[in-house]
This record gives C-alpha cells, sequence and structure tokens, in this order.
C-alpha cells in the first residue's frame, strides 16, 4: 500500500485510473461538487472510532464511560454521530454547550469544563440541566453556590504533577499548568464542596495534556487520584495521541485502555465510574481537507500554493503538527515540495518538504488526518470564508456545515 494511504480514514483506495477514493467517494468529484478547502469527514469511521472507545473501555471496566472531548470538533453533526454511538460529551464552556444541546446528547452525559467559567457559562449548563460541572477554581465553588437552585454533581480537576512528552502550550498535568487544581488546594475544594448542601461531589478529574505518545504519564497520572482519598467517579480525561506521519506510532486505543485501566485497577477503587474523554485521537483519521493548487512556484524552493492554510488548519502554525499530503489523483511519489497556504504570512505552511507527483495548477491536494482541532480553529485571517464540513458514507455525500459567503462576512456589522 502507498504508505499516505495509511493515514487517510480506513477503508480510503485508489481507484483505476488513480483517484483516492474515501468512503466511497472520490475526493476530486467532492472538490468538484462542494468547492475548496473543504473539510472532509468519513461518517462511518468517525462512528466507527467512537464505538472502538465504548467497546474497549467496557469491556475492562464494569462502569464506564466514553465521552467525546467536543473542543476537538465542535460541529453539531459531528457530535450528534458520536452520540448515536453510545458517548456523552464534553464542553468548555456554554458556545460548546449549544451544539451539544442541538445534537440531542444526553445533558446527564455532559461535562462541563473551563478553567474560566462565567456565570452564563455555568447558568446555562445548570438550565440545560448538564450532570457534571468539573470545578477548577475556588471561584467556581462560589459561583455554583450562588447560581445553583437544587442539586448540581460535580468533579474536581486535580493537576497530578504529570508532564508528558508533548508541546508545552498542549501540556496541562504540570505543577505550574493553568488548569485544575494542585494537591492542597485541590483538599481544601473537596472538603468545601462536601461543606455545600447544593453542590455533590461525585469525584475527581485529571487531564494532563494531548497528542501524547507514550502511555506510561497516563498512568502516573491516575497514581496522583488516589492519594486523594475514594471517590465514586473517575475522569481521567483524553489526551491519547493521533497518527499525523507514517513517523508517529501512537499506542492503539486498546494499548491505551490497558495501561489507563490498568493503573486504575490498582489505585482507584473497584466500584467506581471511569470516564475518559478522548478528542483528537477520536476525530483526527475520519477527517481529510481537499485544496486546490493555486500556483506552483519554482525555484530554490518549489512552492505549491493552495486556497487554504493557517486559516483552517492552525495546528502547524500554533504547534508545529506535521501533516502529509497527496494530489488527490497521483497519490503517492513525487519530488518534494512546499505545501503552503495562501495567507500572509510566511509561516503559513501546510507541510514543508512534502512528496507530491507532478503537481500542477488546479490539482485537488488531499491533507489526511485533518479530523482534530482544524475545524475548532478555523478563522477569518485575510477574509477566509469557514469551509464546509461534508460527511461522506457509502459513496453519498453531504454537507453539514455550509461554507461561509462573502455575505456571511458582513453579518455581524452594525
Ligand atoms: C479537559 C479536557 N479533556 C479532554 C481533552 C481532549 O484531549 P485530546 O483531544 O488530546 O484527546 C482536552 C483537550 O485538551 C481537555 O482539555
Amino acid at each position: 500500500m502507498t504508505p499516505v494511504l495509511e493515514l487517510f480514514p480506513p477503508g480510503a483506495a485508489v481507484a483505476e485510473g488513480g483517484d483516492l477514493v474515501v468512503a466511497g467517494c472520490r475526493l476530486r468529484d467532492l472538490a468538484a461538487e462542494f468547492g475548496t478547502p473543504a473539510y472532509v469527514v468519513d461518517e462511518g469511521a468517525l462512528r466507527e472510532r467512537a464505538r472502538e472507545y465504548r467497546d474497549e473501555l467496557g469491556a475492562r471496566w464494569p462502569d464506564a464511560l466514553a465521552i467525546f472531548a467536543s473542543k476537538a470538533f465542535p460541529c453539531t453533526a459531528v457530535l450528534r454521530a458520536v452520540a448515536e454511538e453510545g458517548l456523552g460529551c464534553d464542553v468548555a464552556g456554554a458556545g460548546e454547550l449549544v451544539h451539544a444541546v442541538a445534537a440531542g446528547v444526553d445533558p446527564g452525559c455532559i461535562y462541563l469544563h473551563g478553567n474560566a467559567k462565567t456565570d452564563e457559562d455555568l447558568q446555562r449548563a445548570i438550565d440545560a440541566g448538564v450532570g457534571t460541572v468539573v470545578i477548577d477554581n475556588f471561584d467556581d465553588i462560589d459561583r455554583l453556590e450562588r447560581l445553583v437552585r437544587g442539586e448540581q454533581g460535580v468533579l474536581v480537576r486535580v493537576i497530578p504533577r504529570v508532564r508528558p512528552d508533548t508541546h508545552a502550550a498542549v501540556a496541562t498535568g504540570q505543577d505550574d499548568s493553568k488548569f485544575g487544581l494542585a494537591a492542597r488546594d485541590a483538599r481544601r475544594a473537596i472538603e468545601r464542596v462536601r461543606g455545600s448542601d447544593r453542590l455533590r461531589l461525585d469525584g475527581l478529574h485529571v487531564h494532563i495534556g494531548s497528542q501524547i505518545l507514550d502511555t506510561a504519564p497516563f498512568a502516573r497520572a491516575v497514581q496522583a487520584l488516589a492519594a486523594l482519598g475514594e471517590f465514586a467517579v473517575y475522569d481521567l480525561g483524553g489526551g491519547l495521541g493521533a497518527r499525523y506521519t507514517w513517523a508517529d506510532h501512537p499506542p492503539t486505543v486498546g494499548e491505551y485502555l490497558d495501561v489507563l485501566v490498568g493503573a486504575a485497577r490498582e489505585h482507584l477503587p473497584a466500584s467506581a465510574r471511569l470516564i475518559v474523554e478522548p478528542g483528537r485521537s477520536l476525530v483526527a483519521r475520519a477527517g481529510v481537507t481537499l485544496y486546490r493548487v493555486i500556483t506552483v512556484k519554482r525555484g530554490p524552493r518549489t512552492f505549491v500554493a493552495v486556497d487554504g492554510g493557517m486559516a483552517d488548519n492552525l495546528e502547524v502554525s500554533l504547534y508545529g503538527q506535521r501533516f502529509e499530503a497527496t494530489v488527490a489523483d497521483r497519490v503517492g511519489g513525487g519530488e518534494p515540495v512546499d505545501l503552503v497556504g495562501r495567507h500572509c504570512e510566511s509561516g503559513d505552511v501546510l507541510s514543508a518538504g512534502v512528496a507530491l507527483r507532478e503537481p500542477r495548477v488546479g490539482d485537488v491536494i488531499a491533507v489526511p488526518a485533518t479530523g482534530a482541532y482544524c475545524f475548532t480553529m478555523r478563522n477569518g485571517y485575510n477574509g477566509a470564508r469557514r469551509p464546509p464540513v461534508v460527511f461522506v458514507r457509502d459513496g453519498d455525500a453531504r454537507v453539514v456545515v455550509r461554507r461561509e459567503g462573502y455575505a456571511d462576512l458582513l453579518r455581524l456589522d452594525t
């Protein structure tokens, strides 16, 4: 198999004639029908991965729930698909909650996160019947005691003092993290919540970061929770890395859960409810971004410039994340080029030194493994109109988020 194919959704193939096909749809046809740039999501692959998390967790721990970290792809249709496969979701604030509610996620299975939740975030969560608020600071407790009328389930987020090997911007478990409470403060928060007649302390939460390719830090974080006593619920966060290039070898979901649940068996009460909240590793591979080549400039370096870039994929410029790419109808092989975007920064590079076979103006370029955090951080740089999300399945394609039009750029002007 051509190596780049391994990074596309499972089942992606090169058809006779050379066209790359995902979920039965030729990528060039999708580009012609829906325009570029476009986020394409293999709905079957997305659902399959959600089921994998649900089933692999359920097979290892009796009272378990997988919830999708909606920040990885905060799109109503994605949340709906994942919820239909039996997952809950976490939301970081009232905006993501809007999508979760619109998607029909059971409010009892929604977890509200955030290191700076406003009164509005909390009030909207309470009004929606969100089952669990994850307390990150003492002001959360003050606010909840003021706003809650009945009873609200909460978890306390703990800093486990674990620093995984990942980009500093997405490491969240270390001593000086802005997220969560150090053990001493967590104990004080636990005592305060226990003394509250409106807040019900269900347990603890921990999340050490994102794009983590080694499982050992996850186990250390679980161990850190055990020092705080025994609780009914442990939400162990997300963070498993996704495969972006063929040099990446992230653990499988099963391997990751073996370590995580193994640590839970060792350190946590057997009767507890266990929650995991994957984002990136659940959605990354289901997504493919399509672009069209606008110009090829040959010189000391060859620049292949497309009609998108850092307005639809910030992962490269924010975290230096490496992506691979291919011409949609000439897959694999070719010369190393710099695949760059159309935005006014030299850092607007989608993939430096990526091999593309005979790239020409008008070609469709497919960038695999763009399902996580790309749609999330889409932006309007240089007046970019936000791309559509196109679900593909069994040869059918449907738009679940439309492309912004030029009129949308003026929609909020007063
Ligand atoms: C609290 C929390 N849970 C889960 C996640 C999901 O992480 P990932 O997308 O790396 O799985 C995040 C993301 O940073 C998070 O902040």
